[in-house]
């Protein structure tokens, strides 16, 4: 764990960049510091690994202050990757990556092992270990940086907008990317952005800084888009707030019908009564082919001759009440076919079922 206990930083020039912060970054969590530019992410990420000290106040890592530890020793155990990944320019990548198991005296085999390893943890195809970094893009250059900050398996890592320079494809596969490692080794990480859905999307729990290093408010993404604690939270999270809130709301809140998926191969004149204006039309493996429209159907044949229309599906159990909800919008019934894990049907979330949802959401949410 990390404490930050009153934490003040005043720059020579007066500055205060930092004002008595004191916040808890529990041990294998990822914490998202997250603020506008200015309000001190990045002096209160270095004061962690002590590239600058806090002029007040107390930062402790484990207990222990790390004042007293001096900072080679400190920063073994503390893996730092930054926007511009910060590589060596004239060193091969798998030499960026084997520099610090080296340095920690492992023999040049054993260290290239350690680089080859992370490099195929993080992504990167291997092909690329002997180009130098002016030789890979952007996004390859963020994984590099990321390997690199774990080749001595430090506990703690701490992100400074690792992927803000990037295009936002890239940047979201990174994302997920740092998601499916950190599943795997639990570090401790602090993570700097300035994008809000960065923040909610990576961090167990988020800080929301203001100018001048005030915590604003810390919570887990969910209750920070719920309850904002005030005007400067609210207005940062932005306006759709309220939809990307849904992104938090499990769909096993949502009814589902199973009297609207018939069989490809039914009759059509065995539905045509129907008083449903939609019927969701399954294979013989009961995965989704599509919506028909009842008053539409041809006069004979059986429902595989309708030609079923596009539709939208979201996986039960696993995705949001949001997932939910484009789901809907990509049908043109307005309600969403719900599969299991292998994609077959299990039902019909239709748009009465999400309302009533909804009502649920917005009546827990007081807000
Ligand atoms: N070396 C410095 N000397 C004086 N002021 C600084 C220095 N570094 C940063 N600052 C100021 O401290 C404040 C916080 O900066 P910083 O921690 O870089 O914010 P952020 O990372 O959130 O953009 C800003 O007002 C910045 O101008
Ligand atoms: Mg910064």
């Amino acid at each position: 764990m990390i404490t930050f206990d009153g934490v003040t930083k005043r720059y020579a020039d007066g500055t205060v960049a930092v004002d008595h912060l004191s916040l808890e970054v529990p041990t294998g969590e990822i914490t998202v510091f997250v603020g506008p530019s200015g309000c001190g992410k990045t002096t209160s990420l270095r004061m962690i690994n002590r590239m600058i000290d806090a002029t007040e106040g107390r930062i402790l890592l484990d207990g222990v202050d790390v004042k007293t530890i001096d900072p080679p020793t400190l920063r073994r155990g503390i893996g730092y990757v930054i926007q511009q990944a910060g590589l060596f320019p004239h060193r091969k990548i798998v030499d960026n990556v084997a520099t610090v198991p080296h340095l920690l005296g492992w023999d040049r085999k054993k260290a290239r092992d350690r680089a080859m390893e992370l490099l195929e943890r993080v992504g990167l195809d291997l092909k690329l270990a002997d180009r130098y970094p002016f030789q890979l893009s952007g996004g390859q250059q963020q994984r590099v940086g990321v390997a690199r900050a774990l080749a001595a398996d430090p506990p703690v890592l701490l992100m400074d907008e690792p992927f803000s320079a990037v295009d936002p494809i890239v940047r979201a596969s990174l994302q997920e990317e740092l998601l499916r490692l950190q599943a795997e080794l639990n570090k401790t990480i602090v993570f700097v952005t300035h994008d809000i859905d960065e923040a909610v999307k990576l961090g167990d729990r988020v800080a929301v800084l203001r100018v001048g290093g005030h915590l604003a408010q810390l919570d887990a993404p969910s209750t920070l888009l719920a309850r904002p604690a005030d005007d400067f939270v609210r207005e940062f999270l932005g306006r759709d707030r309220g939809i990307r809130r849904l992104s938090f709301v499990t769909d096993e809140g949502v009814r589902l019908r199973t009297d609207l998926t018939v069989p490809a191969s039914a009759e059509i004149s065995s539905v045509r009564d129907t008083a449903e204006p939609w019927l969701a039309v399954v294979d013989e493996e009961n995965r989704p082919l599509g919506w028909v429209s009842v008053k539409d159907l041809p006069e004979s044949g059986t429902l595989a001759d309708a030609r079923p229309a596009p539709y939208g599906t979201f996986v039960r159990g696993r995705d949001s009440l949001r997932a939910a909800l484009d789901a809907t919008l990509l049908s043109p019934s307005r309600s969403a076919i719900a599969v299991d894990d292998s994609g077959r049907v299990e039902g019909v979330a239709t748009r009465e079922a999400l309302d009533e949802a909804l009502d649920k959401v917005a009546g827990g949410a007081g807000a």
